[in-house]
């Protein structure tokens, strides 16, 4: 939800700038600028409504002498997409960009006697308008009494028009990462505008004021201690973060599950069966769970699910699951037998971050599945076990989803086995059966021509909808969050036996419906809401398992996947979903990896 950067150095600012904002547009795309300390002069400001690529063209013409200056790619909060709203912000002798939402700016507007200062809508202009109230001469005086009068949250990069080749930076909740290479000293929202430069960084630590000089960083307090915060190694490099020949990062992320499952599981078997003891999540700590809650949002909340479909019948242990933005205020009955599983592919997600902290005061043990090393919901969390994703950078999540739900099952198979509610027997096949869908998503993979074909049934669909039954209703979920996210087609799931308890009424002729049977226990009644449908004319595309019988006339088309046991079914399923999602995006000419109103990671409430 916003990328920023900021740079001082030896070389040229302007290319460093863009092309990290480039790298950072998966965070938001709906304008992008940048300011440039020049000698003597005042700062450049090129800031423009549209992609980076639009930001790019209009500064060609700009000097390219400047070393130092900061950068912002926006995803709207505060006012609409304008080129004014438009980051970076100046007021008087301070530039500004900021992530994050200032939730007082109308009581600072008032406070301070700003109205005459800020010409934007947004709340960082007031940011910066408070910072400047209070700027007189010293940058460490300015940014101290600001932070005594903002609420919010915010990662912020500030220049002083007469302190020149510095850049400061403070933050609260709002990520930051910062380093310093040979050519200078870098600060971006996350490492993937970094990594270029440098393979060790460190995080900004909450409400510490950053100076980046081109010789170094420093850190203080408020009140002006030194800190020397833990540098740590980037487990990625360069090539994770870029397309490697596929036209879009989606596709690319979607091929890579096999590889990445495997990456995640298998550190985690040990004789055949799983362990979290490399994650330091030891037995004791799991003998004790009476239940668990899952607190997520979107596809990360949708993998939740799929794990208790997986651990309620098979361990008979409890588990809720919670959309985090809710769990907040349902006052939930959590206590220190709980284990509250926070999963988050960034680890940044704010509602998901706000939940993890509510039931931590309530007592719970908190684990989390994350994805980016050292973000803040696995710091903040009692235990954390990593999937190992490598960077996801298309909006819509994919490679996350499936290596979440592989991580949580070994979670689940743990817990199941330390507490006896599986037999180490059990637990060893359920690990067979895990690494067995590696192959069998690989194979969806392979037929991907298939799908491709299938999907030409939605390209001109206005509504679609996604039925299913047990763990095959759960994935349909998240089938028609990819569709809707990404090809912008009203898609709905319904639990297969429900639609006839009203939603039927909304199947005409010829209305795509994508039906998922892959459960054998619910197959002949699935099927038989599959009837209910077809019968009414609509346009049936099928996905089940290559050894299921179907009748015939059932459906219109029909995608297979290899035979896995009905728990394990989900992830090859779940690709299929992923690729119908992306031809259709491709097919209707949508931008797939960026698709409208979105941002890859949501750090507003
Ligand atoms: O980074 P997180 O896993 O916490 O993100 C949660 C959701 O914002 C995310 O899964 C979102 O629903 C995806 N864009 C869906 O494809």
């Amino acid at each position: 939800m916003c990328g920023i950067i900021g740079f001082t150095g030896n070389i040229e600012a302007k290319k460093l700038l863009i092309d990290g904002l480039a790298r950072l547009e998966y965070r938001g795309y709906d304008s992008a600028g940048i300011a440039l300390q020049y000698k003597d002069q005042p700062f450049q400001i090129v800031k423009k409504a549209g992609k980076v690529e639009t930001l790019r063209q209009f500064c060609e013409d700009l000097d390219s002498s400047s070393t130092c200056g900061i950068g912002h790619t926006r995803w709207a909060t505060h006012g609409g997409v304008t080129d004014e709203n438009a980051h970076p912000h100046l007021v008087g002798r301070v530039a500004l960009i900021h992530n994050g939402i200032i939730e007082n700016y109308h009581e600072l507007i008032e406070k301070f006697n700003l109205e005459h200062m800020v010409k934007s809508e947004t709340d960082t202009e007031v940011a910066a308008a408070v910072i400047n109230h209070f700027y007189k001469g010293d940058p460490y005086y300015a940014i101290r009494q600001a932070m005594k009068h903002m609420i919010g949250s915010f990662a912020f990069c500030i220049m002083f028009q007469d302190v020149p080749d510095k850049i400061f930076a403070i933050r609260n909740v709002s990520p930051m990462v910062a380093a310093h290479f040979a050519d200078g000293s870098i600060i971006a929202s996350d490492l993937t505008a970094i990594i270029q430069y440098s393979q060790t960084y460190f995080i900004v630590p909450e409400y510490h004021i950053v100076t980046l000089t081109k010789d170094d960083i420093k850190v203080e307090t408020l009140d002006g201690q030194m800190a020397k915060p833990e540098s740590l190694t980037v487990s990625w490099n360069i090539e994770a973060a870029q397309k490697g020949g596929y036209e879009h990062y989606m596709m690319k992320e979607i091929m890579e599950q096999p590889e990445v499952i495997r990456g995640t599981v298998m550190p985690r078997i040990q004789d055949g069966l799983p362990s979290l003891l490399s994650d330091g999540v030891d037995d004791e700590i799991l003998k004790d769970i009476h239940e668990i809650r899952v607190i997520a949002c979107g596809t990360a909340m949708h993998a939740g699910m799929i794990f208790k479909s997986m651990v309620e019948p098979m361990m008979r242990i409890p588990v809720t699951v919670s959309i985090a933005s809710e769990y907040r205020y349902d006052s939930p009955i959590i206590d220190a037998h709980t284990l509250v599983i926070a999963v988050s592919q960034s680890g940044e997600t704010i509602d998901t971050l706000e939940a993890l902290r509510l039931s931590k005061s309530y007592g719970a043990k908190t684990l989390s599945v994350v994805n980016v090393k050292g973000s803040t919901i696995a710091r903040e969390s009692d235990y954390v076990v990593y999937t190992h994703a490598g960077p996801e950078i298309a909006v819509a999540s994919t490679k996350a989803y499936t290596v979440q739900i592989a991580t949580l099952y070994v979670i689940g198979c743990r817990i199941g086995l330390v507490k006896g509610c599986i037999s180490e027997e059990a637990a060893r096949k359920f690990i067979g059966d895990l690494l067995d869908v590696i192959p069998a998503i690989q194979q969806v993979l392979d037929n991907r021509e298939e799908i491709q074909n299938a999907s030409i049934c939605l390209l001109e669909a206005q509504d679609a909808f996604f039925i299913g039954r047990g763990i095959d209703y759960t994935l349909s979920l998240e089938g028609a969050l990819k569709l809707k996210e990404i090809s912008y087609i009203h898609a709905e799931a319904y639990a297969a036996g429900e639609l006839k308890h009203g939603t039927i009424a909304l199947i005409t002729p010829g209305i795509p419906v994508i039906a998922i049977a892959t459960q054998r226990k619910v197959f002949n009644k699935t099927i038989s809401n599959i009837k209910e449908v077809s019968s009414r004319g609509a346009y049936v595309l099928l996905i089940t398992e290559a050894d299921l019988r179907v009748p015939e006339e059932i459906c219109q088309q029909q995608l297979t996947i290899p035979e896995v046991d009905d728990l394990f079914s989900v992830f090859p399923a779940a690709v299929v979903l992923q690729l119908i999602a992306y031809y259709t995006s491709y097919g209707r000419g949508l931008d797939v990896d960026m698709p409208r109103n979105l941002a890859k990671s949501v750090t507003v409430e």
